[in-house]
């Protein structure tokens, strides 16, 4: 028996960090793997009924009842339809949130399924299907089977868990609030107050069985900017009679390349400024008065994304100043970084290998696009991953990205995702308390 416990003692501390024991371990790896067809079973049942962003009223509606069902005080709706279910275990420790997305998208869904989505809805004016074309529904899914196996091991807790099933992450419909950054304000991290957060999102890119990661910004802020810049109008004969917007504007549109290309320290983090839009001008030989651009900005680390705004409105305004124009600039702050908490990673990377194998988690490179998990890491320390869900025998370059309407995703994916969020939630409550 003694010789059984130093065995057990150094199974849990192999990692350099405290975890579940390995009895815990193993059932709740059975309970997933049991789990299994009703995580599909749920999946399907959310794809065939897919919900836009804040009008997710039959999905808040399901997993509230769901979540009630197992015995867990529900909180709904929350942030419009989102639901807070809340998990006290008996044994004193953090409290911890683990968060799905639970939206879908203004796509029609090509491809044949059986649970593929007939559901058709109008948005902004126009007829559209609707699909659930960035995987939430397996979030869904793999989230309401997390509740379920931790409420049936409740007994095993140590301290609280929120689950935060969220809307709108793809943002909400124009004039509307919603999605991390409304549940924020709602104070989904506060009474109890929580100390971490974890996160996941399926990839139809990446294998079944993998999961990818990122320390620190994992996936950039998303930042809107415009800029109006204004001349004088003349003939366009005589271009000399007046400022001419449209040559300023050229000359500001490269300006703003070389901020990326020669002020910007790229090794540090990647950065993109795009410029998406142009307007000017009505006619051949007229010289207009104004010109409109505007454009995205993606950045990966808080002190860059600072020091790129300002040099926008450096770079406009003096190019503009030096051509006799004025621009005036204007940005706006949208999704912040994904960053990950360097020391909750390495923390966490252990939990993570026990579901998939450590040869199956792989530390990435930086998406530029974004993710409003991040709202919840710019209150509490947090962990955002990708599990993988493309099927074996597929090339990647012929795989449909995500937002498409082939977007395919393999449901033997699901386990990995599973598995790898009871035990980051799981292994968390088990560490020694600061
Ligand atoms: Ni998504």
């Amino acid at each position: 028996m003694k010789k059984l416990s130093v065995l057990l003692l150094s199974l849990i501390t192999v990692s350099g960090f405290s975890q579940m024991n390995p009895k815990l371990q193993a059932k709740l790896e059975q309970q997933a793997k049991e789990m299994e067809p009703k995580v599909i079973e749920w999946r399907r049942h959310f794809h065939e009924f897919p919900e836009l962003s804040n009008r997710e009223t039959n999905t808040g509606k399901y997993i509230a009842d769901f979540l009630k069902g197992l015995g867990i005080d529900v909180q709904y709706p929350v942030a419009k339809t989102g639901v807070v279910g809340i998990l006290k275990g008996p044994k004193p420790g953090p409290v911890i949130a683990l968060r799905a997305d639970i939206d879908a998208l203004p796509v029609v869904e090509r491809g044949n399924l059986p649970f593929a989505s007939k559901v058709k809805t109008n948005f902004n004016g126009q007829e559209t299907g609707v699909m659930h074309a960035c995987g939430h529904d397996s979030h869904i899914a793999i989230m309401m089977a997390v509740a379920e196996i931790l409420s049936k091991n409740k007994n095993d807790l140590k301290g609280t868990i929120k689950f935060i099933f969220q809307p709108a992450e793809e943002g909400a419909p124009i004039g509307e609030e919603g999605g991390a950054n409304l549940m924020v304000k709602e104070g989904v991290l506060e009474n109890p107050k929580v100390e971490a957060i974890f996160g996941l999102h399926i990839q139809s890119m990446r294998p079944i069985g993998a999961i990818g990661y990122k320390s620190g910004g994992m996936m950039a802020a998303a930042d809107n900017f415009s800029i109006t810049v204004k001349g004088k109008q003349s003939h366009g004969s005589a271009p000399w009679m007046g400022v001419d917007p449209i040559v300023v504007s050229a000359q500001i549109i490269n300006g703003l390349q070389t901020i990326i290309s020669r002020q910007t320290e790229l090794t540090k983090e990647a950065a993109v400024i795009s410029v998406g839009r142009i307007q000017s001008g009505i006619r051949e030989n007229i010289i207009p008065e104004e010109a409109f651009f505007a454009g995205t900005i993606r950045t990966l680390d808080e002190g860059m994304q600072d020091k790129i705004h300002e040099k926008i409105k450096l770079t406009a305004t003096k190019i503009a100043e030096s051509g006799g124009a004025t621009a005036e600039v204007s940005i706006r702050r949208g999704t912040p970084v994904t960053f990950n908490d360097p020391a909750l990673t390495l923390k966490m990377i252990p939990s993570l290998n026990k579901a998939a194998g450590a040869d199956h988690v792989v530390s990435i490179d930086a998406v530029t696009g974004a993710e409003d998990f991040a709202y919840y890491q710019k209150k509490v320390p947090g962990f955002f991953f990708f599990v993988g869900a493309m099927p074996p025998d597929v090339d990647p370059a012929t795989v449909a990205s995500h937002h498409t309407p082939d977007f395919y995703i393999d449901e033997r994916g699901f386990l990995t995702g599973l598995k790898a969020m009871l035990n980051v939630a799981v292994d968390y409550m088990y560490m020694p308390q600061k």
